[in-house]
Formats: C-alpha cells, structure tokens, sequence
C-alpha cells in the first residue's frame, strides 16, 4: 500500500559520493510502504521527522568540521566527499518516507522553522579545540544516530522503514570507525588525558540531549498540530512515548562500547564502566526533551 512512488525529486544523489553506503534512496521501493503498519505509531512518525530535520542540517555544521581539519587532506575529503552526502542521504530518505506515509505534512514549512533555531547552534565554538578530542566528541554523536536507529528499527514491524533504518544505522557505524580511526591518528601526537577524552565525550552527549532530538521533535510536533490531521496526543505525551521506546529499544550494550572505546580503558575497568554508562544512558533517556 503506497501513497505515492518516489520520483527523483526529493533531491539527486552523487553516486560517486554515496559509492561506500552501497545503497541509493532512489532505488528503494518506496511504493511498497505497508500503509497500515507505517501508521501504528505517530511517535514513531514524528521522531523520523526529527531526526530527517537534523539529518538534513548536516551542511550546517559539515562546514564548520571541514574547517577545523583545514590541512588535513584525509579527514577533510572523508568529510566533504563521503561523510556529508551520505548523512543528507539519511535526511532526503527519511523525509521521502514520513512524507508518503503522511502526504498532507508539509515537510519544507516544519523544515525552515526548524532551520532557524537549529542554525544559531551550529558554531565553530561548539567543537572541541584538539583535533583528537573533537573526532572523540563525533563518535558520541555516532553512537548516538546508531544506537537511535536500531532502537526504531526494533520497535516498528514496517518493512520499508526496517530496510531504511537498516542502511542508515550501518553507515553510521562506518561513520564511527573512521572518526575513531582519526581519533587515535591525533592522539599519536595530541595525547589527551584520559580525563580530557571523557571530558569530550560527556560535553558532547549532553548537548545531544539537550538540544538536537527536543527541537527537532518540537517542531515535527508543531507542524502535526498546523496540518489538516492534527493531532490528539500533547507534546509531553509524544515526549513520553520516544521516551518508552528508546528505554526498550537501545542497543545499550553495543552503545556503551561504542560510547567507551575512545577511552581505551584496561579490561578491568571495562566492566564497571559499563555499568556507570548504563545507568547514565537511563538518565539521559529519562531527561530527553
Ligand atoms: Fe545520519
Ligand atoms: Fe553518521
């Protein structure tokens, strides 16, 4: 069941660029939605919408990260000629998805007033100054589409949007393991603490938190509420339904190694770190929005 076939239009891809992700929304079956099972939950919805507004943001602070490894022939063509195209891949698949799903949700209004909260946060200031610990701070954010994507991939039984989150979630696993590849690459000569690496990371999660998923689901919300269909669940209650799923749903293990593993502590203390990083995660989740 299908409201309407992609077309091309939502944006063209570099073929070039999207070579490593090894897939291209432009050959997805969009026509074969499950209509009734892509509509089971409108939180599910509304966080597809938040995160393909992020996604889609990417060019906003892509130049900032470019800018800060000017020099770095390596990191900066990953960054422009692979990095980027493919997460505004996941923001162009996304939309394509919530808007066959949901035809009358005008994507491109929500987009622009998200845009204009969104740009003001997207400053050179928010990177980490080392180089080492800025590429530690992006593999939070990895570990965070990562671990974001698997929890909805878990949670929704649609077909369609299992194989998308299936494509995104694995490039953002390949995202990770190149910044942490130049992460030890600008450790070899930086030599971060211990305590400055954990310093990055927490810096780096707590924005997330605080500022990326809230706006975006705000103003997904705030345009759900303006469209023909509206809407019968207050925003506290979209709030609480992302809530319960990610608390089901994430990958906790997977996140927690992803989120240590720039710390490169002992076995020993492996554990316990673990157990410290689950129960902060259950924080943050309790905290979101
Ligand atoms: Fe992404
Ligand atoms: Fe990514």
């Amino acid at each position: 069941m299908h409201r309407k076939a992609l077309d091309g239009t939502q944006g063209a891809s570099d073929s070039r660029s999207l070579e490593a992700a090894g897939w291209r929304l432009e050959d997805m079956d969009l026509t074969a939605i499950d209509l009734p099972l892509a509509l089971e939950s409108e939180a599910v919805l509304l966080l597809l919408v938040a995160s393909s507004f992020i996604e889609s943001g990417t060019h906003l602070y892509a130049s900032n990260l470019v800018a800060h490894f000017e020099g770095d022939q390596e990191v900066s063509a990953w960054l422009a000629q692979h990095w980027e195209p493919e997460e505004l891949q996941h923001g162009r698949a996304l939309r394509a998805y919530v808007t066959c799903v949901w035809p009358e949700f005008d994507w491109d209004r929500a987009h622009a007033s998200f845009i204009q909260s969104y740009r003001p946060l997207c400053t050179m200031g928010k990177l980490e100054t080392r180089r080492g610990l800025e590429m530690a701070a992006r593999c939070v954010v990895e570990t965070g589409t990562t671990s974001l994507y698997r929890a909805i991939s878990a949670h929704v039984r649609e077909p369609v949007l299992r194989t998308l989150l299936r494509h995104i979630s694995e490039d953002e696993i390949r995202h990770y393991k190149h910044f942490f590849r130049y992460f030890r690459k600008y450790q070899e000569h930086e030599r971060s603490s211990r305590v400055a690496v954990f310093g990055a990371l927490i810096r780096r999660s707590a924005e997330i938190s605080r500022e990326d998923t809230d706006i975006g689901l705000r103003f997904a919300y705030a345009e759900r509420c303006l469209g023909s269909s509206n809407t019968e669940r207050t925003l506290d209650e979209v709030r609480s339904a992302v809530r319960a799923l990610l608390r089901h749903s994430v990958p906790v293990s997977l996140a927690s190694a992803m989120w240590l593993r720039p710390l490169q502590l002992a076995p020993y203390a492996e554990q316990p770190a673990r157990r410290v990083f689950t129960l902060a995660a259950w924080a943050s989740m309790a905290c979101l929005a």
